[in-house]
């Protein structure tokens, strides 16, 4: 949907902008929504002696005092359970080099998505993904509902970071920050 220019004006009269097809138009949303460019990461969680795990763009810090995260899933998702109950989970912020991970953690059964990955199982009994660009090992600090998504709140307890090339995520297609100097 593109704004009416008299929509910003302060000075104009409250009209309503024309309407349009578009702006009724789901695509047109969130092709909107997708000029809002983000990193990628896989969440995991260990839930029911399973391991669980989903691609995710939705992560943001909220809190550096106490270290809070957020991230977003999708209350009809079928990891759903697993991430709100089992009491927290580890964000992997993908690397460049770890693109085909998004896709795999995006779709298909639990084990294709963890098979063939390597993995590290931390204290947590979580799964990391060696050569992320971060790690963020969390408790569950809060639920909020919204909407079709549930917003999951964590706190952060343990974390790492190293310099490498981080996966990218604008207008649908996937690219890199930063250069191999990183
Ligand atoms: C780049 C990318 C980002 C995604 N971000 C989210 C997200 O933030 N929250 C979410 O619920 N789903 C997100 N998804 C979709 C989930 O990864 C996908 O729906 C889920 O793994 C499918 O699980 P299910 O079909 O077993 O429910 C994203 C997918 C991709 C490819």
């Amino acid at each position: 949907m593109r704004l009416h220019p008299d929509a910003l004006s302060a000075s104009t009269p409250a009209v309503a902008p024309p309407a349009t097809a578009a702006a009724n138009d789901h695509a047109d949303y969130r092709h909107a929504l997708a000029s809002f460019g983000t990193g990628v990461t896989v969440v995991t969680t260990r839930w029911q002696d399973l391991d669980w795990g989903m691609t995710c763009n939705s992560f943001s810090s909220v809190s550096l005092e106490p270290r809070l995260v957020l991230w977003s899933i999708r209350r009809e998702a079928s990891s759903y359970e697993a991430f709100t109950r089992s009491g927290g989970f580890t964000v992997n912020v993908l690397s460049h080099a770890q693109q085909s991970l998004a896709r795999q953690f995006a779709t298909g059964s639990l084990e294709q998505r963890f098979k063939g990955v390597p993995q590290e199982r931390l204290a947590s009994t979580r799964v990391c993904l060696p050569g992320a660009a971060a790690w963020f090992e969390c408790e569950l600090h809060q639920l909020v509902d919204a909407g079709d998504h549930t917003i999951v709140i964590g706190r952060v307890l343990e974390y790492a970071s190293q310099e490498t090339p981080a996966l990218s995520f604008w207008r649908s297609k996937f690219d890199r920050f930063g250069t191999d100097a990183n």
